[in-house]
């Protein structure tokens, strides 16, 4: 793949100033997603399975068109798919549904340090409601999950596992098969928060034999607004809608109604219409150019930089060994924030803080860290500006006594 082609695919990066590394947080989108909107926009704007005239038939065909690529994208069944607002909504979905629903006070749910809220905090919420347990996996010394260190905590008393693909912290990624293969042996449900892999690797729900599996569109080149809830069927026939309205309904009573089936039971409401089309179209996008090329880039992007990184003094590296794009660092003695308007001053963009991930910042001991994420468009160009950029700030802060 050609970096230098594919920026041309990005209407923002017309300005040659901006160097942006902050993917992990949203990527940039292409011409190619932004004009597929444009045309549903302009050609179909109507609502979906509901109106009896052709332009919503086409509309509907466009969106349910959009299911297909996503269910194709990961190998999973067409109604399978469930298509939420986001990564969050769809993690919350299963939790809200399957957790409060499933799970007593008999029962454990295992998640880790280095997940991201969204695969915590609903967890949380499950468990004070039912009284199920929680347990955390015990981190390795670099803060990665390992298969040993799940046995440590797996019991015939779990009976969910949730837990992240790749840190958005740490870009670590994590070896969800094994884990997967032995979660089942004792009969629990495999959660999986796939929001910082499905944009940099090929994912199969089939292989993976995953019970679940969540990601957003704006990570991967698509739109904001949309995620994705995929489930094993025999899963979500089980699960109760967790939210009611127009749509999602077979018969209505005056006590009570019956649903449709999966997936539309989980979709009230106008569904996300344009943004899933526009998910497609990313998707497209995407395979057009090769997941597994896009990752190996980025992985070589980061490992240079890594290199660099370590050449100046005063920087720590929190997760040299990612197999990812992801570098979390700091620079000893600077806050975060403080660099982080730095680099902006050059134009860089990133992220500092704790990520939407409080508990591995916890556990690294530092109020903060500073994260690169590299994607597709980004240069070894990009790279060069970055290091030289934290040389001069390491500087600058040295120089005015922090
Ligand atoms: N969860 C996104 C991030 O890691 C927003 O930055």
């Amino acid at each position: 793949m050609n970096p230098y082609e594919l920026r041309k695919d990005f209407p923002i990066l017309n300005d040659e100033t901006l160097c942006y590394l902050d993917t992990a947080a949203s990527s940039l989108k292409p011409r190619q997603v932004i004009e597929r909107l444009d045309e549903y926009y302009e050609k179909y704007g109507v609502n979906v399975h509901r109106g009896v005239y052709n332009l919503s038939y086409v509309a509907t065909e466009m969106y349910e068109e959009a299911r297909r690529k996503v269910s194709d994208f990961i190998h999973a069944k067409f109604d399978e798919i469930i298509f939420t607002r986001g990564a969050s909504s769809a993690l919350n979905l299963v939790a809200s549904s399957y957790g409060l629903n499933h799970l007593t006070s008999e029962d454990e749910i295992i998640v880790s340090e280095l997940e991201h809220h969204s695969q915590v905090l609903p967890w949380q919420n499950v468990s004070h409601i039912t009284k199920a347990k929680l347990v955390y996996i015990p981190l390795d010394s670099e803060g990665r999950i390992t298969v040993e260190n799940v046995k440590k905590v797996l019991s015939n008393k779990t009976k969910v596992v949730a837990i992240n693909y790749i840190s958005n912290v740490m870009g670590y990624i994590t070896p969800i098969k094994e884990i997967i293969s032995l979660a089942h042996e004792v009969g629990a449900v495999v959660v999986i928060d796939a929001a910082q892999a499905a944009p940099h690797k090929t994912i199969d729900v089939v292989d993976l034999d995953c019970d679940f599996l969540a990601f957003s569109g704006h990570k991967m080149c698509g739109p904001t607004g949309i995620g994705v809830l995929f489930g094993k069927k025999k899963l979500l026939d089980n699960m109760p809608p967790i939210e009611f309205g127009g749509d999602m309904n077979d018969n209505v009573n005056l006590y009570d109604a019956s649903w449709k089936d999966v997936p539309y039971k989980f979709e009230t409401g106008t569904p996300p219409i344009s943004e899933a089309i526009g998910l497609g179209a990313a998707i497209d996008y995407l395979l057009s150019i090769g997941l597994d090329e896009i990752g190996k880039h980025e992985f070589k992007l980061k490992e240079y930089t890594v290199k660099k990184l370590k050449e100046i003094e005063d920087i720590i590296i929190y997760n040299e060994s990612a197999e990812t794009g992801i570098i979390s660092f700091n620079i000893e003695g600077v806050h975060p924030h403080d660099a982080v308007s730095y680099f902006d001053g050059d134009n860089i963009c990133m992220r500092a803080g704790h990520h939407c991930a409080q508990l591995i910042i916890k556990w690294l001991n530092v109020v903060a860290t500073l994260r690169v994420s590299f994607y597709l468009y980004n240069t070894i160009e990009d790279c060069d500006r970055f290091i030289e950029s934290v040389r001069n700030a390491r500087d600058f802060f040295k120089s005015v006594g922090f």
